[in-house]
């Protein structure tokens, strides 16, 4: 394949069966390897997506040196700071000050400037600190990808249609995802659902968390409950919610990596222990779709 920028490389990530999963949950479970986009993760698509659809609306003007701003606790971060390389605009990441070093390390080295928030004010202390540089620096612009229309929209537009066409005749009965920004599973959701009307949608969440009723406790699982119900999340589509404990997710990580020889992050590794957890209550032999949103590589502190 040859591509202009890496940006043209986003997305077409395959779909992998998990066999031993499957063999272990009587179901077929299959893995959507967003791990393998650029940069790393899912996030990279609405990184990409959420600049061109501020560029089609005169917000950003490509090449012109402006400032974009976003709260992100690595990976919308390292989607958007590489599209800003390439595009010609500064950014600046507000990041949890509990998040590895790795991750701001990498960031720095994408070009991105890191301002730190005090984790100690809840999982969204990122957020809140973002619209304070937002007041101070007006002309900075906020791309909020928990509020912006372009993450759902790139998930129902390309990624789904691309899960769509990889099964062919075959039909998806489950998708399980977790739910931070609610973009992926939102997006996604809505374009399986329509193609497979059957189709149920399970989300996945912290065992102390309860995101529908606006409950948000501390938690390890990096990437879900993001400390505010999002406005990207489109509940309607949601047939109920999977609660995981991190010391499942920790297992889960490393049996994957040794029966699948799937590299994956703990997020990852929640929805497949929620896929565990769903499988007895299927009829055998049901297609279960998840995805692996990003590798182990900012995870090794979790391991021993
Ligand atoms: C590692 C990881 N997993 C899961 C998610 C959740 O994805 P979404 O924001 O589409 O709900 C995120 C989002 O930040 C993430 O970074």
């Amino acid at each position: 394949m040859l591509v202009d920028t890496i940006l043209d490389a986003i997305g077409n990530t395959p779909t992998v069966k998990l066999h031993r999963l499957s063999a272990d949950t009587g179901s077929s479970v299959y893995a959507k390897m967003e791990s393998l986009n650029p940069g790393g993760s899912h996030k990279a698509r609405i990184a990409y997506a959420m600049i061109l659809d501020a560029q089609r609306k005169g917000i950003l003007v490509r090449g012109s040196d402006q400032t974009i701003l976003e709260p992100s606790g690595g990976n919308t971060g390292i989607g958007l700071a590489m599209a800003a390389n390439l595009l010609g605009y500064k950014i600046v990441l507000v990041i949890p000050d509990n998040y590895s070093i790795e991750k701001q390390k990498l960031l720095r080295a994408f070009g991105a400037q890191i301002v730190l928030s005090d984790s100690r004010r809840g999982n969204n202390s990122h957020g809140e600190k973002a619209i304070e540089l937002q007041f101070e620096n007006p002309d900075f612009v906020m791309l909020n990808q928990q509020l912006n229309p372009a993450n759902p929209e790139v998930h129902r537009l390309v990624t789904g249609p691309e899960i769509i066409s990889a099964f062919g005749q075959t039909a998806v009965n489950y998708f399980v995802g977790g739910v931070g920004t609610g973009g992926h599973i939102s997006g996604i959701g809505e374009a399986l659902k329509a193609h497979w009307p059957a189709l149920k949608i399970y989300g996945v969440e912290p065992a102390q968390c309860d995101l529908k009723n606006g409950y948000h406790a501390a938690h390890e699982i990096q990437g879900l409950s993001i400390g505010i119900i999002p406005r990207n999340m489109n509940f309607d589509i949601l047939d109920g919610m999977i609660k995981v404990e991190k010391d499942e997710c920790v297992s889960m990580l490393k049996k994957t990596m040794q029966t699948e020889s799937i590299s994956l992050g703990i997020s990852s590794a929640a929805n497949l222990v929620a896929v565990a957890k769903l499988a007895p209550h299927v009829s055998k032999g049901s297609v279960i779709l998840t995805m692996v949103y990003d590798g182990v590589d900012s995870y090794l502190s979790y391991l021993d």
